[in-house]
């Protein structure tokens, strides 16, 4: 019997006025992709915004649906654009926010399961990692440097050949 342990490190700051200004200004694209979110049900209106390796920021947001399993993460949207309008190009970094009417919109949130499993295969397909900044309307912000951090013991197509 072996028992094994996963670690990860990942940077957490007091405020977007400590991100650089490049990073900055994609939480600033994020929050004004989320306020295109659709989210009449939950009220929760995320943003995302990728910086391509190319340079181009491309945004998306939640959209839901009266049958609530329709409904698509902020961040699959993105990926969709993003795969669709610029394919085989890595994205840097991906900030993403939210907006919420129930509650405060101060602590960053984390992708879903769902989207990170799609966050690795993105970064499995184009071979780089998607640096992620996850932060709300205010407070603190994390800095992740690859998805793959966030899914340990992912299922990857490997299992599949
Ligand atoms: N949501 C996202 O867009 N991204 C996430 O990573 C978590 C949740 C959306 C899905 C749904 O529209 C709303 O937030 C509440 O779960």
């Amino acid at each position: 019997m072996k028992k094994e342990n996963f670690q990860f490190e990942f940077t957490r700051i007091s405020s977007k006025d400590e991100l650089n200004p490049i990073d900055q200004e994609l939480m600033q694209h994020a929050l004004r992709a989320s306020a295109e979110a659709y989210a009449p049900y939950s009220n929760f209106f995320v943003g995302a915004a990728a910086k391509l390796s190319s340079g181009i920021i491309l945004t998306g947001s939640n959209q839901e649906n009266a049958s609530y399993p329709v409904g698509i993460c902020a961040e699959r949207v993105l990926l969709g654009i993003v795969a669709t309008q610029h394919p085989k190009i890595p994205i840097d970094t991906m900030a993403i926010t939210y907006q919420s009417k129930n509650r405060e919109s101060n602590v960053p949130v984390s992708p879903c399961g769902m989207c990170r499993q799609a966050l690795l295969e993105f970064e499995n397909r184009v071979n780089q990692p998607i640096r992620l900044l996850l932060g709300g309307v205010t407070g603190e912000i994390l800095i992740i440097e690859s998805t793959r951090l966030l899914l340990p013991l992912a299922f990857e197509s490997s299992y599949l050949k």
